[in-house]
């Protein structure tokens, strides 16, 4: 990419922990640092006070080639906002995107043409990406003219077939002539997937690619964006209402709830030993065969050594969202700090962490003990606030 369209990194400091998606040492392809996006939201009284939609609060990660990255939480958590700011889809209200360590500036349709060559997005919908009335070569040659990758006709086929060939769609000669309503969803999502790689991008992100398609395809689907990570050293992030397959699918996962990023680290020890209340809940929501206990319980420790927990409500509106910890109202172990202040992140060993006051106080470190419940640097009593229930 163009450096014209970046400024100077110094006066940011890099992510680059395993926590944010890649083992430590090692440059992040894309990072994204305290982004924030609030969205208008249109009024007919322009005299009337101005609502926005809070849908991504102070959110930052990092993806590393040839790893992927989960975002996972409910819907209307904020993971295709997210996915669209990293994209350049949407302006960010507040923070920086990073590229290979510079920020990345500039709306102009060259600078976007320069960025998008390096960072594809996958759509949730393969009946809606693909425009009706254009064949498969139409689709895939489009991106390849765009991008100067093919100048003849002849080199243009050959890289079609090939690009059909890498998605798995066989005999491609067959294929390229065939219009979206002669193909399956999953051979939509395919055609996706190589219009997306015709480009040869260094990070892909998947917003829940294939949440809209028969379940039989979806392993198929989800294979194929495996072995193209390792294959191409793709940095990917992906976006998913499930949690169990991030465990693996992912090398590390985040969970986010109603804009806010709750907890992440290595999806292994996210999945199988998940510390915030939230991602409790999801887990127990989407059990897994593995992370179930003799008993068919969550294996989940929690303050108290309490395992899994019911939680009541859905998720808030984010025109007005509840003030602190956005999960307080739902949350069975919420406590009055809750909903006065979000918890800066506590550190929970091994790259994992989480955004939580059972686990610490805000960032006034807090020892956990035991029990996981908190205490004060060398006292032996748990505040008095932890334990609710
Ligand atoms: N263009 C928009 N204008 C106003 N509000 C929006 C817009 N796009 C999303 N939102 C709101 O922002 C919040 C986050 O939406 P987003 O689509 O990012 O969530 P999500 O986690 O991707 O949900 P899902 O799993 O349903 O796809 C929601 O409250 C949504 O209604
Ligand atoms: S910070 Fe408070 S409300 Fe939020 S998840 Fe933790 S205990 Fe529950
Ligand atoms: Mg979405």
């Amino acid at each position: 990419m163009s450096t014209e369209n970046m400024g100077t990194g110094s006066q940011f400091i890099a992510l680059n922990d395993a926590s944010m998606g890649g083992p430590a040492g090692e440059p992040a392809v894309l990072e994204a640092i305290h982004l924030r996006k609030y969205y208008p939201v249109r009024q007919f009284n322009p005299l009337g006070q101005r609502n926005m939609v809070h849908a991504v609060e102070d959110t930052s990660l990092a993806l590393y080639p040839g790893r992927a990255l989960a975002l996972v939480g409910e819907s209307g958590s904020g993971k295709t906002t997210v996915a669209r700011m990293l994209a350049r889809l949407y302006e960010p209200t507040a923070g920086t995107i990073m590229f290979r360590g510079e920020p990345v500036k500039g709306a102009r349709r060259a600078d976007l043409k320069g960025y998008r060559r390096h960072v594809q997005l996958v759509f949730q919908d393969p009946y809606s990406s693909l425009n009706p009335v254009h064949n498969v070569r139409y689709h895939l040659s489009r991106p390849l003219r765009l991008h100067s990758h093919a100048h003849t006709h002849a080199q243009e086929t050959e890289q079609i077939l090939a690009l059909l060939n890498r998605v798995s769609l066989s005999p491609a000669e067959q294929f390229i002539q065939k219009y979206p309503h002669q193909l399956s969803g999953g051979q939509r999502q395919r055609v996706a997937i190589a219009r997306a790689l015709a480009v040869h991008p260094e990070v892909l992100l998947a917003d829940e690619p294939v949440s809209m398609l028969d379940v039989s395809i979806r392993l198929d689907i989800l294979n194929l964006l495996l072995r193209l990570k390792d294959e191409e050293q793709l940095a990917l992030l992906f976006i998913t209402h499930d949690i169990a397959s991030a465990r693996y699918f992912a090398e590390n996962t985040l969970v986010m709830y109603a804009g806010q990023v709750v907890e992440g680290g290595p999806s292994e020890e996210v999945i199988s030993r998940p510390r915030h209340p939230y991602t409790q809940l999801l887990i127990s929501a989407a059990p897994d065969p593995d992370r179930l206990g003799p008993d068919g319980n969550v294996v989940a420790p929690l303050a108290g050594g309490r395992s899994s927990l019911p939680a009541r409500g859905e998720i808030p509106s984010l025109i007005n969202p509840p003030g602190g910890c956005r999960f307080h109202p739902r949350c069975p172990h919420a406590m009055p700090v809750c909903s006065q202040h979000f918890p800066k992140r506590t550190e929970l060993g091994g790259g994992h962490w989480t955004h939580c006051f059972l686990y610490g106080d805000g960032g006034t470190d807090l020892a956990v003990n035991s029990l996981g419940n908190a205490q004060e640097p060398g006292g032996d009593k748990p505040r008095p606030y932890i334990s609710k229930m």
